[in-house]
């Protein structure tokens, strides 16, 4: 940034693109905000819908339909463009098709001479990550997917109903892959200061059996929304422009993106969902916080899951 004007480039103006770029401009964390998609004349409509609403927005703001030559300035590149879950299918069934379409989209962007931050979004989001990282040769730090920072925030929200608590004050985390091998981390749970085994232990109206059905509910709830609905945007629009503050103002706030590990938690040459400090020049470090052994084997084994995923892309 450094006193320009900050930009963000927006690849993909689906219901998760816009949202994001609709809670973008309300939060009025953006400058530059510009919109490509495959189909121009959706995000040329989309473009001149949000620029209406800019007389109401907190700051001043210049929104635009774009082509990949913006990227070259851009300070952040997000991408939402990709298949999104049917009722039935998981989040890895989209692995295929996605990977060839962000080769494409991948390669048009470096084209440009981008040398900023990617934030991903498209499912399943750990392996696209990975296949931005390994297509676009930035350095592991500027490619971040959002990772389980949406059902970090599903976790927040429902433990926060459960017991009566903003959930701004319960710190909850799920780790793992974003999909059906994700883990909470009760062990490192806390209300307000409070660990969590101590708070139920001292309030007998709660039990751990409850725990058990929330975190289902979390680790379920975007079938549960798409079963619904057909998609879900709005937790995941909202999610993205978090973690878009936070690099875009040098917050250094703990989130849980997906990450490249090199020996984090045992691991390498994997993107997975951890908790991360995430300031202006992308992931600052990733926190190694210790997991207890029900949590490292749950974590193991949503590491395998990707593993096994990912093969077939890199036969
Ligand atoms: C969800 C999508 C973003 O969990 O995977 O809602």
């Amino acid at each position: 940034m450094n006193g320009k004007v900050n930009r963000v480039v927006l690849i993909g103006t689906g219901a998760v693109g816009c949202s994001y770029a609709y809670s973008l401009i309300n939060q009025g964390v953006v400058e530059e905000l510009v919109l490509i998609d495959v189909n121009e004349l959706r995000s040329e409509g989309e473009a001149m819908d949000l620029n209406h609403g800019l007389p109401f927005a907190p700051t001043a703001m210049k929104v635009w339909n774009g082509t990949y030559d913006d990227c070259q300035q851009a300070d952040l590149v997000v991408i939402t463009a990709g298949l999104a879950q049917k009722p039935g299918e998981t989040r890895l069934d989209l692995v295929a098709k996605n990977t060839t379409i962000f080769k494409q989209i991948v390669g048009h962007i470096m084209k440009s001479g981008f040398d900023g931050i990617f934030l991903v979004a498209t499912n399943p989001v750990d392996i696209m990550t990975y296949v931005t990282w390994k297509e676009s040769g930035l350095p592991k730090e500027r490619v971040i997917g959002s990772g389980t920072t949406l059902d970090s925030a599903r976790l927040r929200y429902m433990l926060g109903d459960y017991f009566e608590i903003d959930p701004r004050n319960i710190h909850a985390y799920i780790i793992g892959e974003h999909g059906d091998t994700e883990l909470p981390v009760w062990s490192h749970t806390t209300i307000g200061m409070d660990k969590l085994e101590s708070y139920i232990e001292r309030n007998d109206t709660y039990n751990t059996g409850a725990l058990d059905k929330i975190f289902e509910n979390v680790r379920d709830a975007a079938y549960h929304i798409i079963e619904r609905k057909g998609a879900t945007y709005y937790g995941i629009g909202m999610s993205l422009v978090r973690i878009t503050r936070a690099i875009l103002q040098n917050e250094n706030s703990v989130l849980p993106v997906s990450a490249y590990l090199t020996g984090e938690y045992e691991h390498n040459d994997i993107y997975i969902g951890v908790p991360t400090i995430i300031n202006r020049n992308g992931i600052r470090n990733i926190l190694e916080i210790e997991l207890n052994d029900k949590e490292k084997n749950q974590f193991n084994h949503s590491v395998k899951t990707l593993r096994e995923s990912m093969a077939p892309l890199f036969e």
